[in-house]
């Protein structure tokens, strides 16, 4: 009998890792559910019913404190056809947060201008700040590495709220747009912090950390010394580091070489669909995001507008996100039988259309979900099973989670010394960069600061430069302490009265102080430079 080194552990997000959920007992937990959008609702239907065949809400069930009562709340599609951007009612938002627990289906996100992505604000709104994602082989889906005995189980844990996903994005000039990557220490503290903290409790003994830190040396090189810093509180895990492209090679030639990589945002999304493709694809996905004060427990996959309405959808991404939100909460016995009746129906061939053994019939999700249910008190034979407590060691959580008295400051860093050494200002102009200089120049006479760099689309082109570099109509113009001063001799004011003279001719699009932190460069140098 092959092993299953997850059987025990297999999507389980110890509370304490990262929300106090764990704490409070009574006689009801209340979770804010939505079923979503597209096949949201009929798999979200399909796990409703396992999870009631399997006695999840029940209040009396035997070494349960409390039942679980699902509190429906309105987001989604038909929120945002009303007209409110956020796509989520006032009410929807209330519940959620005296929940604390958020289950959901899928949602749409509307394509270019409009609403933005409930799935995104929901997360960054309750700074859900870790997401974590398991991929694992299952019995019954077959893979290009199933069928080669290469036994994949690895999570994927994304940061969830910075990066590219700040979706602060703006038009600069007629032919640039701007989308601003953002990457704070303690935003990497605690995802890198949450990464550790389960994989000790999983017993996982190597976690890595994915990054392009040779590219973005500031952005993704804070999240890799962040990620170190946070590995010296875990020493008996062993933290390792992967350049993000050499990662996807890795994963797809040996991927079961990894049990858990950390990345940022971006790079976790991307990752991440590449792990599910590794285990059969998005049907088999589960995630949880979460957040010192609301989580919120989704598939990976979204909402399948090809196949939506048509009974056809894969459940069990759903149905394995919820089995992450019950070992959440404690309810460990009730999550160990239903994933064993999931592997026993995997592995007896029950399947949907988008999975599985050709020779097997296809079901639809009500048969497939029925043949999970008829499974419950069963468990697989061709890989361990689950192990089933006899009863839960924590009753789930029932009191409100405390709201916070305001929106709370995270820092990391706070003894810094900062002295200003000048700024890049940039510019919208179709000018050539012989002649942005030459103006530049004239700008700058008798101010603190000289120009020493000109750049365009992060390649320098002045003092030096290729006449095969091709120019865009935006540049970034960088101004720097002239020789004889030093950091801290001038402060921001005497840069912001330069970019005021710039503006007087020119169109200036934003500035960027240069500093230096604790005697440190904080800015990075140009392509050539
Ligand atoms: P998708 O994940 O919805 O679909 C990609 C492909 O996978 C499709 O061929 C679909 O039929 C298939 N698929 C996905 N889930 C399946 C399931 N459970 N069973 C069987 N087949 C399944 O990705 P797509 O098409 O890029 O996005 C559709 C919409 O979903 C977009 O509006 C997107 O913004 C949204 N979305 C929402 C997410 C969320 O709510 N967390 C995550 C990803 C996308």
């Amino acid at each position: 009998m092959p092993s299953n080194p997850s059987a025990t552990t297999a999507a389980a997000v110890p509370a304490s890792a990262g929300s106090s959920h764990a704490a409070a007992r009574g006689p009801s937990l209340k979770i804010a559910l939505t079923g979503g959008d597209g096949i949201g609702p009929e798999i979200m239907d399909a796990t409703l019913e396992l999870f009631k065949a399997a006695g999840v809400m029940d209040a009396a069930a035997p070494g349960r404190a409390a039942g679980i009562e699902f509190i429906p709340v309105e987001m989604g599609r038909s929120v945002f056809e009303k007209g409110n951007t956020k796509g989520m009612t006032d009410e929807a938002i209330r519940i959620t947060e005296d929940c604390g627990l958020l289950f959901k289906g899928p949602m749409e996100t509307p394509k270019g201008g409009g609403g933005k992505s409930i799935n995104v604000t929901a997360r960054k709104m309750w700074n859900a700040f870790a997401n974590l994602r398991h991929f694992r082989t299952l019995p019954g889906v077959q893979t290009v590495y199933s069928k080669a005995g290469i036994h994949i189980d690895m999570y994927i844990v994304r940061e969830n709220i910075e990066d590219t996903y700040g979706g602060v994005e703006h038009r600069l000039s007629n032919d640039m747009i701007q989308c601003k990557r953002l990457i704070s220490a303690p935003g990497c503290d605690l995802v890198s912090r949450f990464a550790f903290k389960i994989a000790r409790q999983m017993g996982i003994k190597k976690v890595h950390c994915g990054h392009k830190a040779n590219i973005m040396k500031m952005t993704d090189g804070i999240f890799l010394d962040r990620f170190k810093v946070a590995a010296k509180d875990f020493t008996e895990i062993e933290a390792a580091d992967v350049i993000v492209d050499a990662l996807c090679m890795n994963l797809v030639i040996k991927p079961q070489q990894y049990r858990m990589v950390v990345l940022p945002n971006l790079q976790g999304d991307i990752v991440s669909d590449l792990c599910a493709g590794l285990v059969g694809g998005l049907g088999f996905a589960p995630s949880a995001n979460i957040g010192r004060h609301i989580s919120i427990f989704e598939a990976v996959h979204g909402t399948a507008p090809d196949i939506a309405g048509k009974g056809i959808a894969n459940p069990t991404a759903l149905i394995l996100s919820g089995l992450m939100m019950l070992r959440h909460i404690g309810l460990l016995r009730e999550a160990a039988i239903i994933e064993n009746a999931v592997l026993s129906a995997l592995e007896s061939g029950v399947r949907t259309g988008d999975f599985g053994d050709p020779a097997k019939p296809v079901l639809g999700t009500k048969d497939y979900t029925k043949g999970i249910i008829d499974r419950l008190g069963q468990k697989p034979t061709t890989i361990t099973p689950v192990t089933v407590p006899e009863t839960n060691p924590a009753a789930p959580a029932s009191a409100p989670v405390p709201r916070p008295q305001a929106t709370q400051v995270i820092r990391t860093f706070t003894d810094v010394v900062r002295h200003v050494v000048g700024c890049d200002i940039y510019l919208d102009t179709p000018l050539s960069p012989a002649s942005v200089a030459e103006e530049m120049q004239r700008c700058c006479e008798d101010t603190p600061f000289k120009l020493t760099l000109i750049s365009n689309r992060g390649t320098q082109v002045w003092p030096t430069g290729s006449a095969y570099t091709e120019c865009v109509d935006y540049y970034r113009v960088r101004f720097e302490l002239r020789e004889g001063s030093r950091p801290g001799d001038f402060g921001q004011s005497r840069c912001v009265a330069l970019m005021d003279r710039i503006a007087e001719k020119f169109t200036v699009c934003s500035y960027e102080l240069l500093r230096v932190f604790d005697g440190v460069k904080g800015y990075s140098l140009a392509q050539g430079q």
